[in-house]
């Protein structure tokens, strides 16, 4: 089914980074669909900027090559490139000094464009410095935004002076902090699963969910990347953003309606009712895991100390934990959530598991009976899957069956599924900030992380290896163990 196409107003995008990796692989291709889609209204233009001194020229010729290298061939319309092409033009800024930033204001006031979006696709370090020069000459008017990456921060203390400093420049409902599982479709789908269908929200809740488990696997290693990640490991990488934006998702109550402040003070809420953790409780609940050299993908693969040409490291690649919102919906179902690099698949799910039957009508010859679930996988085959016990056909008495009840979104969509970016790029020039992360929201999930970070560091939790290709160390395994439930791919 086509989507319905809202234009969006006028817009300058200038673009940070505009010749690095994110902007080659996700934003150029991104805006280059959305124009294809008919959504731009004119005239709207993208200036690339960085430190390297090209010309408009050569940066036209850098885009083309990236929607040829991102885009897949049958999207790429030769008269829609030139279109797009035509809308882009480069100014050299040095960030980091006065250099280059009348150039910019001149540029920008060619038009009289209204919606500026600054999207900061450079180092965190950057920022600040961005918004502060943004300010001294005078580019920030009512109608400006800006976008930025995570990390954002590195803990609460920094996140906050980070957070400042934006602030300082620029008001929160300028401020588009991304997160790009925020924009996934299948992410989006869960609001709607969720607040447009009444079947499951009756049963939402302790009184019939047993657990709820989130794995973010990936089979990928570090990809170039291992200077940020060395610093990262998977806690801040993946757990303080990503996953528990998507547990927000599965716990927080329905917002009065689908507005970004009322959903997002409903995330908000969850975050802050998570049970935090402790010295005493971080070693059962939380394993930390880095992979050891094995086979990935059908390819023998080195380990994280080898990506990373290092004797020691103590960061992880993987971490699996249990954690409890203590509010009166989910006071006694647990949460899991897992992630890691070079893991056995990629594969991001959220299954929901109901609570058994409380009484089997069935002899022993019916099978065993499995309790139902909710499975809303997110990448890849995106789709939902509810699982559900039936009679297997034909003669041979009462023979129960396990089976999904199976949605898979490409073969009930046709189309193309687009890239977050997408979505949330077109979102910014909209002004519309559900999908984008608030100030507290940030803040609430550091103070959480924070408690196991410190709680790690004060306990010198271990880091159990685990092979690449596999679904991380053993002792993520008996962590679930030991609850008496297993980790819902490993069933
Ligand atoms: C990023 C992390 O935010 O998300 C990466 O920094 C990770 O380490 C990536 O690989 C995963 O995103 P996706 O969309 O490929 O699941």
């Amino acid at each position: 089914m086509a989507g319905k196409v809202i234009p969006i107003p006028p817009f300058d995008c200038v673009v940070f980074g505009g010749c690095g990796d994110l902007a080659e692989r996700k934003l150029i291709p991104a805006l280059y669909h959305r124009q294809c889609t008919g959504q731009f209204t004119e005239p709207s233009r993208i200036i690339g900027s960085s430190r390297s001194s090209i010309t408009s020229e050569e940066y036209r010729h850098f885009a083309g090559q990236a929607i040829e290298a991102h885009v897949n061939r049958e999207d790429v319309d030769s008269s829609q490139v030139r279109c797009f092409l035509e809308r882009l033009s480069y100014i050299p800024v040095d960030v980091t000094s006065s250099n280059g930033w009348d150039k910019l204001k001149e540029e920008i006031e060619k038009t009289s464009v209204k919606v500026r979006a600054f999207y900061l696709a450079v180092s965190p370090a950057l920022f600040g410095d961005i918004a502060m020069q943004l300010g001294a000459n005078s580019l920030i008017t009512p109608d400006t935004r800006i976008i930025v990456e995570k990390p954002i921060g590195r803990d609460l203390s920094t996140a906050c002076v980070l957070n400042n400093r934006l602030g300082t420049f620029f008001s929160e409902n300028q401020i588009f902090r991304i997160d790009h599982y925020l924009g996934k479709e299948t992410v989006q789908n869960l609001m709607a699963l969720r607040f447009a269908n009444a079947l499951y929200e009756p049963l939402w809740n302790s009184n019939h969910i047993d657990n709820v488990q989130i794995t973010v696997a990936e089979s990928v290693g570090l990809e170039g990347r291992a200077g940020y990640y060395e610093h990262a490991g998977a806690l801040r990488d993946m757990v303080q953003n990503h996953l528990l934006q998507l547990l927000c998702l599965v716990a927080m109550e329905p917002s009065a309606f689908l507005d970004a402040d009322a959903v997002r003070d409903e995330k908000l809420k969850v975050l802050r009712s998570l049970a935090p953790v402790n010295v005493h409780n971080v070693g059962e609940h939380t394993i930390r895991g880095q992979y050891l050299a094995g086979i990935s993908a059908k390819v023998p693969v080195r380990s994280y100390l080898e990506d990373l040409g290092k004797k020691k490291s103590d960061t992880e690649t993987f971490v699996a934990l249990r954690t409890t919102i203590a509010n009166w919906r989910w006071a006694h179902t647990p949460f899991y959530l897992r992630t890691g690099k070079r893991m056995a698949e990629r594969v991001s799910e959220i299954a929901v598991t109901f609570k058994p039957i409380p009484h089997s009508i069935f002899g022993r010859d019916a099978g065993q009976i499995i309790a139902n679930r909710l499975v809303i996988r997110l990448q890849p085959d995106e789709g939902v899957k509810q699982w559900l016990m039936v009679k297997d056909p034909g003669p041979g008495g009462m023979r129960l069956r396990h089976i999904p009840l199976d949605m898979s979104f490409a073969s009930t969509f046709s189309g193309r599924n687009p890239d977050a970016y997408e979505r949330l790029l077109m979102d910014v020039m909209r002004g519309n900030q559900t999908l984008f992360m608030r100030r507290d929201e940030v803040e609430a999930a550091w103070q959480w992380t924070d408690s196991i970070l410190e709680s790690w560091e004060k306990t010198q939790q271990p880091i159990y290896g685990y092979n690449a290709g596999t679904w991380g160390p053993p002792r993520a395994v008996s962590m679930i163990k030991r609850d008496r439930r297993v980790w819902s791919n490993l069933v």
